[in-house]
């Protein structure tokens, strides 16, 4: 499997965080953690996302190599890592393939159990709607799902924000993004051999990626620590970004 080289972008000087944007988003989902006092933010888009290419193959263990393409292009050894959602899951390959680039780990509104035959249905059937409808169909589909209820009463900013995020993305790379996720492997037995400080961060109105599992998949990673943040969804980088950086950078600070 040949890596691509992605678009990336880059902010701040310091060590590096390297930060794996979610489906369907791209790095606009990191703005807020672009300014991280001491660190260099890199963003980039995962192939089929935003700016990057978007032919070839999906699977996490592709998004995984392409990843480590970015550290190898910035002749960096290692980095801290910060995945969500299906961000988590590429992190959580690179947790298994390539722990030696893991400096720490940052899983936000995540999960490590694998798809159902039920849950490889619908992104089957998802696939197909993007195919047949486009992007604004998949958005459509997930707006809600993804942004918590009080950003819904109270942020339309947001929900703008992350609409148009759904909306600009390529259908190629939404259809490779839904088939890599349907295919990943279960993670739940990788989780008691990470050896790296972690921290999970999940949202009180997550839909998608519910607390209460979060933290059950905290108590099963030796040392981590959870953060659940308030009146946030699916998306805590966008809709409470202060409290995502305290979390962040009291985490970053401890390293
Ligand atoms: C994501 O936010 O990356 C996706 O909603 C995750 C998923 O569908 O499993």
């Amino acid at each position: 499997m040949a890596h691509i080289r992605l678009a990336v972008t880059n902010a701040g000087d310091g060590p590096p965080v390297v930060f794996i944007h979610g489906f369907p988003f791209d790095h606009a989902l990191w703005r807020h953690q672009m300014a991280l006092p001491g660190w260099t933010s890199i963003a980039p888009d995962l192939r089929g996302a935003g700016r990057s290419p978007s032919d070839g193959e999906y699977s996490m263990q592709q998004y995984a190599e392409d990843l480590v393409g970015v550290l190898d292009q910035r002749q960096l050894e290692r980095a801290v890592f910060c995945g969500l959602s299906m961000g988590g899951y590429v992190l959580f390959e690179i947790l298994r393939r390539f722990p030696a680039r893991v400096r720490a780990a940052v899983l936000a509104n995540t999960k490590a159990v694998g798809d159902t035959p039920e849950g490889k249905r619908d992104r089957d059937a998802l696939a197909a709607l993007a195919e047949r409808e486009g992007a604004a169909a998949i958005a459509e589909r997930m707006i809600t799902k993804v942004v918590g209820r009080t950003s819904q009463a109270e942020r339309q900013d947001v929900v703008a924000e992350v609409r148009a995020m759904m909306l600009r993305q390529p259908v190629q790379g939404i259809v490779g993004a839904l088939r890599a996720m349907r295919d990943r492997p279960d993670s739940t037995p990788l989780l008691s051999s990470i050896a790296v400080p972690t921290l999970l961060i999940a949202g009180d109105e997550d839909q998608v990626t519910p607390a209460a599992p979060m933290r059950d998949m905290a108590r099963a990673i030796p040392g981590a620590t959870i953060t659940v943040i308030a009146s946030a969804g699916h998306v805590t980088p966008l809709e409470q970004p202060r409290a995502f950086n305290a979390a962040l950078g009291a985490f970053l600070a401890g390293l």
